[in-house]
Formats: structure tokens, C-alpha cells, sequence
């Protein structure tokens, strides 16, 4: 944003912004046109839908009474597909706080960031295995969604979503399998359906198609 002559001015529990509790929200909008909400909850579990329905109300209320007039937040494509997973749920729960809200907003679906795999491949290894189901994932490089929200960002509110997306679907084990090998990683990906989060999800849901494409390719990204 800043290469496009706008000020962007990042805030986090590092320079004393806590969305929870509130501390130094008021000052971290006060002359902000625009909020873009990129913060995530500790965990994935049953905890994350009071972080989302918390720091959503701080933020809004904060935003509002500071006269932002554009509110961006960054969610997953699909999010509401997988209502068994208490996270997309949590995502689901933010989209909607924002939408009765009373600010113009935008909602930025992504599909699962690059950056993601190593976390994935950890939660299901087992000594020199990992499981995987084959759920269909198209993944977006993180310098990619910076660009896109950016552009929301400083574009008029969309009051609706934006979904971005990857070039390329891959079957999530076979994704495991590119990035171990790229990395000279002897661990062997497992086809198990059963396996992990990612098991919840039903058929393509997590990809579109039709979304705006970004440019990197995963095994551009890996070298
Ligand atoms: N990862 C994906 O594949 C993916 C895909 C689609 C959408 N998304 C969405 O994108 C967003 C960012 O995801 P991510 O994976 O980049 O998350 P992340 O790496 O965990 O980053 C979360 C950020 O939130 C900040 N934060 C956490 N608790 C906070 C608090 N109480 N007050 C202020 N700041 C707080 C952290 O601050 P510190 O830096 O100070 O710790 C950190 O900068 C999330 O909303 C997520 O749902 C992610």
C-alpha cells in the first residue's frame, strides 16, 4: 500500500494493540481511513469463535467511533462449507459481525496460504509419516493475498467478498508429497481420509475456479 503513496501502519500485541482487551485500539485508528483486520486467534479449536466475536466488537466499536469508513477483513474461501470445523466457523461468525455491522466493509476470502503446509504437514506426522486426506486445496502464496487485500483496501467497499485463489488445485496429500520432496524430506505422505482438519472438509469447497488467480505457482514458491 505504501508503494500506491498510502500510509499503512501495522499494529499488533508487538507495538501494544490487543484486540481483546482493547488496549490502544482508539489511538490505532484515530485519522485511519481504512481498518484491514488481518489478526487470527491463538488456536483452531472452540476457543476461536469468542476471539473472533471479541476482537470484532472492539475493533468495529473503535473503528466506528474513530470515522473509519472502510473495513477489510481477510477470510477463507469455503469458510461456511465446513460448519463441522469450530474455526471456519469462528471465520464464518467474523464475516457475519462485520456485515451487520455499521461500517462499509470488505470481505477478502483466500484459500489456504503457501506459508500453511509446513503447520498441516506437522499436526499428522507420526515418526517418518504424515497423513493426509486428498482434499482438493489451491494454495496462495502470502505475497499475493498482501497484494490483493491491498488493492480491496484501498478501493471502494465491495458490502460483500472477493475470493482469491492460487493458479493451481491440488489434492491436499499429493501437495504433502511436492513439498517434502522438495525439500529433501524423508517422510512419506500417507493417503488417509480420516487424517487431520482437513478430513472435515467435503468435496472442493476450499477452491474456486472463478476467484481472482494470483500469479505464484507452488513449486515457483518453494525455490
Ligand atoms: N493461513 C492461511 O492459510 C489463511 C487462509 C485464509 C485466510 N486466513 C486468515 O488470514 C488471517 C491471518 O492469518 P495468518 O495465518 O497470517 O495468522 P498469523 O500468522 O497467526 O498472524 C496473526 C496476527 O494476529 C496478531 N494477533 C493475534 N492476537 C492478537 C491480539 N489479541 N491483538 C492484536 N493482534 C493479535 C498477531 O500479532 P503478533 O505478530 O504480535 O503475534 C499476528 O500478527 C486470519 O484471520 C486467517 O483466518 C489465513
Amino acid at each position: 500500500m505504501n508503494a500506491t503513496g498510502h500510509e499503512a501502519v501495522p499494529h499488533s500485541q508487538s507495538t501494544g494493540v490487543d484486540v481483546i482487551s482493547g488496549q490502544g485500539l482508539d489511538e490505532a485508528v484515530a485519522g485511519a481511513d481504512v481498518v484491514v483486520n488481518l489478526t487470527n486467534s491463538p488456536t483452531f479449536d472452540e476457543a476461536s469463535p469468542a476471539f473472533f466475536r471479541t476482537s470484532m466488537d472492539n475493533l468495529l466499536a473503535a473503528a466506528h467511533k474513530g470515522g473509519v469508513g472502510h473495513f477489510v477483513i481477510l477470510s477463507i474461501v469455503g469458510t461456511d462449507r465446513v460448519p463441522e470445523l469450530d474455526y471456519y466457523r469462528a471465520k464464518t461468525l467474523q464475516e457475519n459481525i462485520l456485515a451487520a455491522g455499521p461500517i462499509p466493509y470488505s470481505i477478502v476470502r483466500a484459500t489456504q496460504f503457501m506459508e500453511f503446509m509446513d503447520a498441516v504437514l506437522s499436526w499428522t506426522t507420526d515418526g517418518d509419516t504424515v497423513r493426509l486426506p486428498a482434499t482438493p486445496i489451491q494454495p496462495i502464496a502470502s505475497k499475493d493475498v498482501a497484494s490483493a487485500v491491498a488493492e480491496v483496501a484501498v478501493g471502494a467497499p465491495l458490502n460483500g467478498r472477493r475470493n482469491i485463489a492460487g493458479p493451481e488445485i491440488f489434492n491436499l496429500d499429493e501437495l504433502g508429497r511436492v513439498a517434502l520432496s522438495h525439500k529433501g524430506d524423508n517422510r512419506t505422505v500417507v493417503t488417509d481420509p480420516t487424517a487431520g482438519m482437513f478430513a472435515a472438509v467435503k468435496g472442493d469447497v476450499l477452491t474456486d475456479k472463478n476467484a481472482h488467480l494470483a500469479p505464484t505457482r507452488y513449486t515457483d514458491w518453494l525455490s
